[in-house]
């Protein structure tokens, strides 16, 4: 993904970010992931009173993504607004490998400081599918 693009993705995490809804935690998270085709699918977090039924933004726009029929992603993005960059938690590090594969994933804050990871990076000898066969 070149330059122009990224600071895009980054751009519709930041703006899903405000959609969040986190009553509880206060901590608001928005996130962007890009198909193949170039398609971009947003999500937020959305919190639950049971605080376990909580959602990650993450999941939230992998779900969407792959609700609409989308199964091959090239990005990820994921917005926070903390010092130290927020990265996925290790439950989404698992749906965005089964789901993404080995993708890059960048973490950025509100200043506009960003870092890239690699999936396998994020989530070394993952569980997955091939497992099962
Ligand atoms: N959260 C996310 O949406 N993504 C992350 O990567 C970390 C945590 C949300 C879940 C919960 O609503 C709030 O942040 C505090 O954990």
């Amino acid at each position: 993904m070149n330059r122009e693009d990224l600071k895009n993705l980054i751009k519709t995490a930041m703006q899903a970010r405000e959609k969040a809804f986190a009553p509880y935690s206060k901590f608001k998270v928005g996130a962007a992931v890009q198909t193949k085709d170039g398609k971009i699918y947003t999500g937020c977090n959305i919190e639950s009173a049971t605080y376990g039924a909580t959602a990650c933004a993450e999941r939230v726009a992998i779900w969407k993504a792959v609700s609409e029929g989308e199964t091959e992603f090239t990005h990820l993005a994921v917005v926070a607004d903390t010092e130290i960059l927020t990265p996925p938690c290790g439950i989404c590090r698992q749906i965005i490998w089964e789901f993404c594969g080995d993708v890059p994933v960048t973490f950025s804050n509100l200043q506009g400081k960003t870092e890239t990871l690699q999936m396998s990076e994020l989530l070394p000898r993952a569980f997955d599918t091939k497992f099962l066969k």
